[in-house]
């Protein structure tokens, strides 16, 4: 066993486009075989938010199907549901005797998404990143792979640790790492505008590429992707200033496992009447077979279900010792 121990969780939005993938989950993938880890759905942390209980339900299910679909392999990894292994929430409340209200007040997660409303968010999106701290010392994580945007929920969790093992006089909660690596962490932008980030949310279906999409959808969207009419550089830093030309290689380079060089290397001075079908059939090649595997586990709900149980049971295994020496530090053992 490799002494590295990855833990990370991904919030269940429901359908997954390729931002999350080349983002998020393939690194995920490629962690699989650096390091013992373990993945989640965030499903506590979704609570956070307004909920619309069906709606929760079915991604839950839905995602847990496209990450499976994805590459994450319940044989390499341990892959379940938070909520399925109640030590996450117990660890939290925990935890929350040892947080501090002055570290809280300083999370930018926090005033971004409570914004004017301060008064009126939940306390649950104000006590998210001590869930999340839970999350991650549950399992005695070394590393803890996340995107720019939670690096500061990793130093909370730090300071969470280490002042919990101070206060108590224990060596027993690791104070994790935050791991930037397993691969290129593309940040794929909108195909309509280069400029912002590809989202569920974009009213604009073309503007990104679900792993639910035919052949056909991803090659027609491809097509009408917005560029500029200039050939590709042959350097990256000529891609500067032409952020549609720049989401495209990147895109492809992600996809590829080449690097941005080596793809200019290949197409500079070509045009887009060149790149994008090649890029079409690119991201048809990855996306196909996920989608093939996403629909048979649609169809094969239990399936479905005995790979998360049997997750949550070893989750449940590799974190309760964890969870009794927490309990016996402050207290709270029989
Ligand atoms: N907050 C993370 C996000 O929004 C999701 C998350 C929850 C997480 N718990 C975690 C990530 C523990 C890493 C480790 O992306």
């Amino acid at each position: 066993m490799s002494e590295m121990r990855v833990v990370s969780g991904i919030q269940p939005t429901g359908d997954l486009h390729l931002g999350n993938l080349l983002g998020a989950i393939l690194r995920w993938v490629r962690m699989q075989d650096e390091a013992e880890c373990l993945f989640f759905l965030a499903d506590l942390h979704a609570l956070t938010a307004d909920v619309d209980p069906s709606k929760l339900h079915s991604s839950i299910r839905e995602m847990a199907a496209a990450l499976i679909a994805s590459g994450i392999d319940p044989a390499k990894s341990t892959f379940f549901r938070q909520s399925a292994v109640p030590a996450h929430s117990e660890l939290s409340w925990i935890l929350q005797g040892t947080a501090r209200i002055g570290w809280l007040n300083r999370m930018t997660q926090f005033k971004e998404k409570s914004g004017k409303n301060r008064e009126g968010a939940s306390v649950g999106l104000f006590t998210y990143p001590v869930l999340q701290a839970a999350d991650i010392l549950l399992y005695q994580a070394t590393h803890v792979p996340v995107g720019e945007d939670q690096k500061q929920h990793i130093e909370l969790t730090r300071d969470i640790a280490i002042k919990f093992n101070t206060d108590f006089d224990v060596d027993l909660f690791v104070p994790p790492d935050p791991y930037i690596g397993g691969g290129t962490a593309a940040r794929v932008m909108s195909l309509r505008d280069g400029r912002s980030k590809m989202s569920k949310t974009d009213p604009s279906d073309m503007s990104r590429i679900n792993l639910t999409d035919s052949d056909e959808a991803i090659a027609q969207k491809i097509r009408k992707a917005k560029t500029d009419p200039e050939p590709l550089p042959d350097n990256a830093e000529a891609l500067d200033g032409r952020p549609e030309a720049k989401n495209l290689v990147g895109i492809y380079a992600a996809v590829t496992g080449e690097s941005v060089e080596q793809v200019l290397t290949r197409f500079s001075g070509q045009g887009f009447g060149d790149f994008k079908p090649a890029l079409g059939d690119a991201l048809i090649a990855l996306i196909a077979p996920i989608r093939g595997r996403l629909d048979e586990l649609r169809r094969d709900p239990a399936e479905l279900d005995r790979l998360l149980g049997a997750g949550a049971a070893s989750a449940a295994d590799l974190g309760s010792p964890v969870l009794e020496k927490a309990r016996a530090a402050v207290g709270l053992a029989a």
